[in-house]
């Protein structure tokens, strides 16, 4: 098995119990519901995204993935002050070891793409949004299956015992803590770094 394979049965049931949990078209039915939602994205992202940019120290491949800037356009598109999104709470304390674990983290972020397309036809369809407003479901756009396969041929290139299961770790780690952000009721107060 390929290390995204292994990653991918890793994770399943992760990422079915985020989808069940996350119940995402109560989350967006409403314009409140679906700021919310992208308040608490802007905050993991505000938290991993430097700690994965850190450890992968490779501007080329990190650059277009990176997500906060579409979330604080579509927040403010959705009426948000730029003072009270970067007042926004965030995990704390998120850092990574080394490339494997960034790359096992970013597996998760870089997956949500991929069902975020759906979402975001759905979103966009709710409040007539083309793209202000859905910069951050609509992510690589078509480009989407190109990222996705570029970002698997990287993983698959990770060879090491010790690297494969820092990422399999991380991901697995990444995938729990997202659901927490996302679903509790107060994520500041519960969010734990494993
Ligand atoms: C923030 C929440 C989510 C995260 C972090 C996430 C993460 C992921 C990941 C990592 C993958 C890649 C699986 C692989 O290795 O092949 C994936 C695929 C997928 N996800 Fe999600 N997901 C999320 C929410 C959802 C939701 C709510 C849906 C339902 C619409 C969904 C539908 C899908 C689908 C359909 C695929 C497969 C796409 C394909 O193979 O072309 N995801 N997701």
């Amino acid at each position: 098995m390929s290390l995204h394979q292994r990653l991918r049965a890793a994770t399943a049931s992760a990422h079915q119990g985020l989808e069940d949990a996350l119940d995402w078209r109560a989350r967006v039915a409403t314009r409140d519901g679906y700021r919310d939602l992208l308040a608490r994205f802007h905050g993991f992202h505000a938290a991993y995204e430097p700690a994965i940019g850190d450890a992968l120290a490779d501007a080329a491949f990190w650059g277009p993935r990176r997500r906060l800037a579409a979330l604080e356009a579509d927040l403010a598109h959705l009426g948000m002050l730029e003072p009270d999104i970067a007042a926004l709470p965030q995990p704390s304390g998120v850092t990574f070891a080394d490339a494997a674990a960034a790359m096992g983290a970013l597996y998760v972020l870089e997956g949500s793409t991929l069902g975020g397309q759906v979402i975001g036809r759905h979103i966009g369809a709710l409040y007539g949004f083309a793209d202000a407003g859905l910069v951050y479901y609509r992510a690589h756009g078509r480009q989407t299956g190109l990222m996705w396969n570029a970002f698997r041929a990287r993983l698959d290139r990770l060879s090491s015992d010790a690297e494969a299961e820092a990422a399999l770790a991380s991901g697995t780690a990444t995938f729990d803590a997202l659901k927490v952000w996302l679903c509790a009721p107060d994520p500041s107060a519960s969010h734990r770094v494993g």
